[in-house]
């Protein structure tokens, strides 16, 4: 089990800090990227409240900002230092009147280029890692003595042992769904991409670690947990049979965990799904029937230079194994179209192996040259316009693929998992089981509650719907309590 002194003030919350009327200080993250961003932004403001710090999403209100960075391709990378442009000038009029503002750079950008941020943009006091948040308070006191602070350490270790607990108040006044990473960084090497580098080998946090974790989200009144990796199938432990556990195990596991009614996982990678994977799927009815599964090319040639370590026909067969287990699965990927040397019969490969597996939703892109890479340094690289047509025509057929995937919801009944106000007054806004925002006339008192609603309508992103009267229900293992 995690230990509970782990947290560098011994069990403290900041709820307890800022009842005691601590100097309250205000810090603004501004998340970019992917979901385990999200996470570690939630557990960088959760590191810094026992220092007095709250969360502001006002920038201008901020004592301390922080921009949590992204690595994956080149425009991600670059908009950080065009808000940093923009913060010299928050930063100069502060100076003006006297006042200070701390600027941080964290995340994957942050890992890959260190010093350089610093060197290139003076306005940044303190850059640090995906693997160094958790000693932010000590980072903040450093950079606050006046030194520009550089800390790119890769201990995921340290970090898990060492992550801020945020109180039962703060987790759930982030929503009723929650992300809980169980695995980080990458050992697979793709020749495209940036992660085993920013993000470090694969590590995965202990059966015990994310069950304490999974059990506080719960007890909060979460009700959703997605567990998150960059490959969070290849996550693996002790079990406490003693037996080595893959992804499959631990889901069994958290279903156990009472107030939990619903999970998911992402970002899975074909060559984990085991078989125990698998037959989650098929056992488990709150393991949500939406799998995010990338393949990102449909050639074989693309995939080999990619080092993606299958063919398409195992993907293919492996789609078949998960619809036998779960025949209403809907399937999402990633696709990168002009990967270097991908001809015009690669790119219909890809288009193919879209019509045939079919996509609820999916991400596409243009390969995006990243330094260090093996793919920055092979022969072909494919020139833009093409990039700009393929990318075009493939997110042409699978908007229609999500449209059609839509459709076919209309005139279901199915459970939406309340999680906001909707879009108009007297709309809330909750999940299907197939992860598309749900919008329905119903009273805030559903708010974190499941309900039945029939779909009358679909957009290309949204289903729209009406609850179906003497329906209402309660999935939680009997439990009906909604902590407010
Ligand atoms: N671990 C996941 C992907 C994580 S990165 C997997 O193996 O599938 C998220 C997505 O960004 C990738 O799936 C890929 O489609 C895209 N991506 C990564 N590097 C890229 C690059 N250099 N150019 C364009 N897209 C890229
Ligand atoms: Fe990147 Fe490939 Fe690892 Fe996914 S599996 S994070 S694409 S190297
Ligand atoms: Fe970006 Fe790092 Fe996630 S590069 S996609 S923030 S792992």
């Amino acid at each position: 089990m995690t230990d509970n002194s782990a947290q560098g003030s011994a069990g403290r919350t900041a709820d307890d800090v800022n009842a005691k009327g601590r100097q309250g200080r205000n810090v603004f993250v501004k998340t970019y990227g992917c979901q385990m961003n999200v996470y570690d932004s939630d557990r960088m403001a959760d590191a810094l409240a026992p220092e007095g710090y709250s969360l502001t999403q006002v920038a201008d209100d901020a004592d301390l900002i922080i921009l949590n960075t992204c690595h994956i391709r080149e425009k991600a990378a670059e908009k950080v230092y065009s808000e940093l442009g923009r913060l010299r000038l928050l930063k100069a009029e502060r100076e003006k009147s006297g006042k200070r503002l701390m600027i941080g750079v964290a995340g994957c950008v942050a890992q890959a280029e260190g010093e350089e941020i610093a060197r290139r943009a003076p306005v940044v006091d303190l850059v640090f890692g995906p693997q160094s948040y958790h000693r932010l308070p000590e980072l903040v006191a450093r950079a606050g003595n006046g030194s520009t602070v550089v800390e790119t350490g890769f201990d995921v270790a340290d970090k898990f042992e060492h992550l801020a607990k945020p109180s039962a108040k703060a987790v759930r006044s982030r929503g009723v769904t929650a992300f809980l990473t169980v695995q980080e960084g990458c050992d697979k090497f793709c020749t495209f991409c940036v992660v085993p580098y920013t993000r470090g080998a694969e590590v995965s946090r202990s059966v015990g670690q994310i069950v304490e974790e999974a059990r506080r989200l719960a007890d909060a009144g979460v009700r959703e947990v997605t567990l998150l990796g960059q490959n969070v199938n290849a996550w693996h432990g002790e079990g406490p049979d003693g037996r080595n556990w893959g992804l499959g195990e631990l889901l069994f596991r958290l279903a156990e965990i009472e107030g939990i009614d619903r999970l998911r996982y992402t970002t899975s990678h074909p060559r984990d799904m085991d078989d125990a994977l698998i037959a989650a799927h098929r056992d488990l009815d709150i393991l949500m029937p939406y799998l995010h599964l990338p393949v990102q090319s449909g050639s074989d040639r693309v995939l080999k230079a990619m080092n993606r370590k299958h063919t398409r026909d195992v993907y293919f067969r492996l789609i078949e194994r998960i619809r036998e287990a779960r025949p209403d699965m809907a399937m999402s990927g990633d696709f990168i179209v002009g990967f270097p040397g991908e001809s015009d019969l690669d790119f219909a490969d890809t288009m193919d192996l879209v019509e045939r597996v079919g996509y609820a939703s999916a991400f596409s892109f243009k390969y995006s040259s990243r330094p260090g890479t093996p793919g920055a340094a092979m022969a072909d690289q494919i020139d833009e316009t093409v990039k700009s047509e393929r990318l075009a025509a493939l997110q042409d057929l699978l908007v229609r693929q999500q449209r059609a995937f839509n459709a076919s919801l209309k005139g279901k009944r199915m459970d939406v998992l309340f999680e906001k106000p909707g879009r108009h007054a007297g709309q809330l806004v909750g999940r299907s089981p197939w992860l598309q925002p749900v919008q329905v006339d119903a009273p805030e008192s559903l708010i974190g509650a499941f309900a039945t609603v029939e779909i009358d309508d679909v957009s290309t992103n949204s289903l729209f719907g009406r609850l179906v009267k003497g329906q209402d229900r309660q999935e939680s293992n009997g439990s009906v309590a909604i902590p407010a």
